[in-house]
């Protein structure tokens, strides 16, 4: 593996595992405020309740005016209670004492406490008994009593948490028989109550321990799966690293193979032309004894012969001298082949113009235009053989145009020189136009358009070694355009 793919894929690990901790901490941390936020709340509506009902009981004695009850040895009076009728006598001799409102309510609440479930009593900063004195919290919070809401409040004891509530009251005409200092609407006092927090927490904490265990399940198994796919994709890299250097070690063996081959091929190739080339080399002496034999016994035969005679001896001359010519095109042929290019600037533009002045003399009418032509890197010799050839071909293919028309020229484009040559000549069907740059490829009859059929397949050759390109374009009767780039 290397360095880079290794290091993305541990870097995708561990922002993976960082990311699924945070998902299931955040998760978590969410349950947590949830469940906190839920004793809260539970405590508050406990706390509510409790006001709720003492508030409604001090209400019903308030609008007694307080109660009657037996006194009796534990309680012979209300000894905060200053009111003219405090001990009555019946008509029947029966004795009662008046209770008030805040007395009453007390001896109930007593009764109720419940530690656990709250403890209230009624307060005041301006207490007829002092225990019902309001202690600091109490003093604060009726000391900030605006609206006379409800006032809650979470605080921390020795004991431990608990919330403190309070619900303020206020003074109303039937208090005045007792509280002579009250004025009416004036804030009297309090209820409040006390409720401890840590049954509430107890149950929280079960919730919340039952939700850390499941989360601590989903998180190892998430961290688990984490895990094996990154080693299933480390696994999957190693596995696609192993398949591209056994595709990289086959391409590297058949590139080898090819290559063994192509030298092999390239060999029997070579070995092929230059038989070639000294068979048709050697072919050349045997022709031209032939030639001269056969001039030799004509002349010498001289009038002796008749015509069908002559006319043999005159076939074997014009044969042999045929078959010379194609000898002497093969040799070019095989020359434009195996000799080294001698690469120079080479003028195309004079060598064009050199060429069609040389070629123009045996065809008096046709008209040759040269447009400027770029100069070109390349071997000189090969590349006025290619402008022959073309030229000649050309002139051959329109000499019986009424007109003929050879035009040449060339233009640079992307690095490459483009030249063509076109004539107005007999042209060709296009069906054919991939054989014509074939060896001894004709498209016409030899008594039309004399030719060996070399020609073009050279000049393809030429064009090919310089590392260019050739095609044609054509028309039964509508003229041909050859057009050949070379690199620059
Ligand atoms: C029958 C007489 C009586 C009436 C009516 C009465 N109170 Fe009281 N109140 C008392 C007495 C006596 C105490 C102190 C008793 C105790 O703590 O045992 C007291 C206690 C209180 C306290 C507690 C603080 C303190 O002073 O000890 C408040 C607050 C209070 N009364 C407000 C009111 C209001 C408000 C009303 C009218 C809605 C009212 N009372 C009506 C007699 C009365």
């Amino acid at each position: 593996m290397d360095a880079g793919e290794e290091r993305s894929l541990s870097r995708d690990y561990y922002l993976t595992l960082a990311a699924w901790c945070a998902l299931i901490a955040g998760s978590f941390s969410w349950y947590y405020w949830q469940e906190n936020k839920g004793v809260a709340d539970t405590v508050a509506k406990e706390a509510r309740a409790i006001l709720d009902r003492d508030n409604a009981y001090r209400h019903w004695l308030v609008e007694q005016g307080g109660v009657y009850v037996r006194p009796t040895e534990k309680l012979p009076g209300d000894p905060y209670l200053a009111h003219p009728q405090r001990d009555v006598v019946t008509k029947d001799g029966l004795r009662l004492t008046l209770l008030n409102p805040a007395f009453v309510l007390r001896e109930v609440q007593l009764r109720q406490a419940d530690p656990k479930r709250g403890r209230s009593r009624v307060v005041s900063l301006t207490p007829l008994n002092p225990d019902n004195a309001a202690d600091a919290w109490e003093s604060r919070e009726l000391d900030h009593l605006a609206g006379g809401f409800d006032r809650f409040e979470i605080v921390q004891t020795a004991e431990g948490e608990e919330l403190r509530a309070l619900r303020p009251f206020f003074a109303s005409p039937p208090c005045l028989s007792c509280h002579a200092a009250f004025r009416d609407n004036q804030l009297a006092g309090a209820i409040t109550t006390r409720v401890p927090l840590a049954p509430y927490r107890e149950t929280s904490r079960k919730a919340l321990g039952a939700v850390a265990l499941g989360h601590g399940v989903i998180w190892i198994a998430g961290v688990a799966g984490i895990g094996l796919s990154h080693r299933r994709r480390r696994q999957h890299a190693a596995d696609q690293r192993a398949w591209t250097r056994s595709v990289e070690s086959m391409n590297a063996e058949l590139e080898q193979r090819v290559a063994m081959r192509t030298e092999e091929l390239t060999r029997a190739l070579r070995e092929l032309e230059s038989f070639s080339y000294s068979v048709s080399h050697d072919l050349r002496a045997p022709l031209r004894a032939l030639n001269g034999y056969a001039r030799l016994l004509d002349e010498s035969l001289g009038g002796r012969l008749d015509d069908e005679q002559r006319n043999m001896l005159e076939r074997i001359a014009r044969n042999a001298e045929k078959m010379g010519q194609l000898i002497d095109d093969i040799l070019e042929y095989a020359r434009a082949g195996r000799e080294p290019l001698k690469r120079s600037a080479v003028d195309l533009d004079a060598l064009a113009r050199e060429i069609a002045r040389e070629q123009a003399e045996h065809y008096p009418a046709a008209r040759i235009e040269i447009a400027p032509l770029p100069p070109v890197q390349g071997d000189a010799v090969m590349l006025r053989q290619v402008f022959a050839n073309l030229v000649a071909n050309a002139l051959k293919f329109s000499a019986r145009r009424e007109q003929p028309l050879v035009e040449v020229g060339g233009h640079v484009e992307n690095g490459f020189v483009h030249c063509f040559v076109r004539d107005n000549g007999a042209g060709f069907d296009m069906a054919y136009a991939d054989k014509l740059f074939n060896l001894f490829q004709r498209l016409h009859r030899e008594a039309e358009f004399p030719g060996t059929g070399v020609g073009l397949a050279i000049v393809k050759r030429i064009v090919e070694r310089h590392g260019g390109s050739i095609r044609v374009e054509a028309a039964p009767d509508a003229g041909a355009t050859f057009r050949f780039s070379l690199p620059r």
